[in-house]
């Protein structure tokens, strides 16, 4: 093979002959016009957010230190589910739940699509790892890809540069292995062609090949779509990687609870995207005496400890969280967390004397430059922000942030909650019998379509364990995992399940319980569960309190509809029945036999 003169290619900062071999293979592939070794730096991260901002990109925030708006392609502003792909050798292991190509035929189609698209373009490499760097068994990737706006935000969600390239040797001196995963825009410079802010290509696959532990992403320059540490690695082939051996990815914040007595418990909780996990994992307890810090608002690696206990990990070190809704009511922490900069916000408004706003955030400015750069006011038809615009902020930045969120140990899990958008039938809270009954729970998980997303207001769907987009292999071998993850374990030391719905509505279609803050009403029902000290009643779906059962003390709603809340309707569960035999039956052969079982069981007790 004769080398290719690319510059940069040969100024790498490591001997480590796979990543050597991977990234000149894609580079001759992709012919980029030079490759750039990230290093993490400050002085590198001011270079690309220089070049963001003369790309015009990045605007940079008068209103907050080192922080920048950036507004995308109107086409390119959220995860595309149908562009998605789990490219494993057998359609069977990819699942019903999931688009499936053979990974040759989508490697001979990307290839080609790859063929010289960073013409014009710098490739950057940088080295990555999702989790503490101090793991035993640190988890690797290398992203290449030819977005600056990629580099920059993978700096706020990751641990990456140099620190994380160091962890590519073994103490031995081996060389340790790693996630592959490429990115491109799709988006080539000819000679004198004047770049966009947003570079993207309407033709966009996000393709996994799990037994490779490889990635390939083409045509997004979107945070799900191109930060592929997140939901590709951290979520679809991370699953996948738990799976054979033996942990568990999941869509979970991690959030620490603290009773008055300082007791600590750590909580992990999966709900579908807006559904609240980046609020309840910043909650601001209105229970006087407790207290709750933040470990992860997104994504939990679960494994058993030498004590037989469960124990999560965030992979990430950052928060890409959904900003319109977010305001010092509705999450106080999340706002300090950004108000210190070092943010990047993708799809907000831009106010006129520099600073961000989005729908319900305080202080609505008379005028501002909506997400689609076009002015906007307070009459404008069209909202200020898009829905699913974003924060990205470090971790770090989070005043409330438990000091042991980079312990490469994680932390021992008490309490797993599942929950989703209800209207009516799913009660507050409900605690599942045992682990097997959990898993049930969560392996029907349903949440209604948000205005927000495509297809009809209201209508439920299934989400197993928030999961639904995620899962990288079958969903019945999915949910065969977690079934098997109960029985490897000692039932006493299990976390117990819960599931939650902080969303019924009355018949006025009011939402009934309070939420936000008001939730930890609900958490410290759960940890007294836990410690067997509150009461509960036995009903066909699970324990669920009544409200006498629950803390209340100091909430001024009425009881009427907490009391609504909380009710269990054995009409409205038969109703559920038909639903979740149609959603078994898709999932098909490979269902586990005692997820079936649980069904019968339900049936029998709602007579
Ligand atoms: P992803 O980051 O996309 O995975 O979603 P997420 O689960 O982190 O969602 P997030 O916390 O950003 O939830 C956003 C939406 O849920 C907003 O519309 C919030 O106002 C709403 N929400 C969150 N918690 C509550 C609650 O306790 N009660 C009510 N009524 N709404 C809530
Ligand atoms: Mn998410
Ligand atoms: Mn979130």
């Amino acid at each position: 093979m004769t080398a290719v003169a690319i510059p940069g290619l040969d100024s790498a900062p490591t001997t480590h002959s796979q990543v050597l071999e991977w990234v000149r293979e894609v580079a001759e592939l992709t012919t980029p016009d030079r490759v750039v070794w990230i290093d993490g730096s400050d002085e590198e991260s001011e270079r690309i957010n220089k070049k963001l901002v003369d790309a015009g990109t990045f605007v940079p925030l008068e209103g907050k230190p080192n922080s920048y708006w950036a507004a995308s392609d109107s086409s390119d502003v959220a995860r595309v589910e149908e562009r998605t792909f789990i490219c494993s050798q057998s359609e069977a292991d990819a699942g019903p739940t999931n688009n499936w190509m053979h990974p040759d035929q989508m490697k001979a189609t990307m290839t080609e699509l790859y063929r010289g698209s960073m013409r014009g373009r710098t490739m950057y490499v940088i080295p990555f790892c999702m989790g503490p760097l101090s793991d035993d068994n640190p988890k690797l990737g290398i992203e290449l890809t030819d977005s600056e706006y990629v580099v920059a935000s993978m700096r706020i969600m990751t641990r990456m540069g140099s620190a994380a390239l160091e962890k590519f040797y073994a103490d031995d001196g081996s060389e340790r292995g790693f996630v592959r995963a490429l990115h491109s825009l799709g988006a080539p410079l000819e000679p004198g062609q004047a770049d966009v802010p947003w570079p993207c290509n309407d033709t966009k696959y996000i393709t996994h090949f799990p037994e490779e532990r490889l990635i390939w992403s083409f045509g997004s320059g979107y945070g799900g779509n191109a930060l592929l540490g997140k939901k590709c690695f951290s979520l679809r082939i991370a699953s996948a990687i738990g799976r054979d051996e033996g942990w568990l990815a999941e869509h979970m914040l991690i959030l620490k609870l603290i009773s008055p007595e300082n007791k600590v418990y750590y909580i992990a909780a999966a709900f579908p995207s807006a559904c609240g996990k980046t609020n309840l994992a910043m909650l601001e307890s209105t229970i006087p005496g407790w207290r709750v810090e933040t470990l992860g608002d997104d994504i939990a690696w679960m494994r058993f400890g030498s004590d037989g206990r469960l124990y999560a990990v965030n992979p990430e070190a950052g928060f890409f969280g959904v900003a319109p809704g977010t305001n010092w009511k509705t999450n106080p922490n999340a706002m300090r967390t950004i108000e210190k900069g070092n943010s990047v916000f993708t799809n907000v408004a831009l106010t006129d004397d520099g600073d961000v706003w989005w729908e319900e955030m305080e202080n609505m400015p008379s005028h501002a430059t909506s997400w689609k750069k076009q002015d906007w006011t307070p009459d404008s038809e069209e909202p200020a922000a898009h829905p699913n615009s974003r924060y990205c902020t470090p971790m770090s930045q989070c005043p409330i942030l438990a000091p042991e969120w980079d312990d490469p140990n994680g932390v021992p899990i008490s309490a797993i909650l599942f929950g989703g958008r209800r209207a009516t039938t799913v009660p507050l809270v409900n605690e599942a019998r045992d682990w097997q009954h959990g898993t049930f729970l969560g392996a029907t998980l349903s949440s209604e379509k948000t205005a927000a997303a495509a297809g009809k207001v209201g209508e439920v769907r299934r989400d197993p364990m928030a999961m639904l987009p995620f899962i990288g292999y079958n969903a019945g071998d999915y949910f065969q995992h977690w079934i098997d993850t109960g029985k490897s374990a000692d039932a006493t030391k299990l976390p117990k399940i819960f599931y939650v719905n902080w969303f019924r509505r009355g018949e006025d279609r009011r939402i009934l319980w309070p939420g936000f803050g008001e939730n930890c009403r609900v958490l410290k029902w759960i940890i007294e569960r836990i410690e067997g000290k509150a009461a509960a009643t036995e009903t066909p779906i699970g324990w669920v309190p009544s409200a006498d059962q629950l803390d209340l003390s100091g909430l001024d709603d009425p009881i009427e509809d907490i009391e609504a809340c909380l009710e269990v309707d054995r009409d409205e569960w038969r109703a559920e029945i038909p639903l979740i035999e149609e959603w078994f039956d898709k999932i098909g052969d490979r269902l586990p036999t005692s997820l079936r079982d649980e069904l019968e069981a339900l049936k029998q007790r709602l007579g």
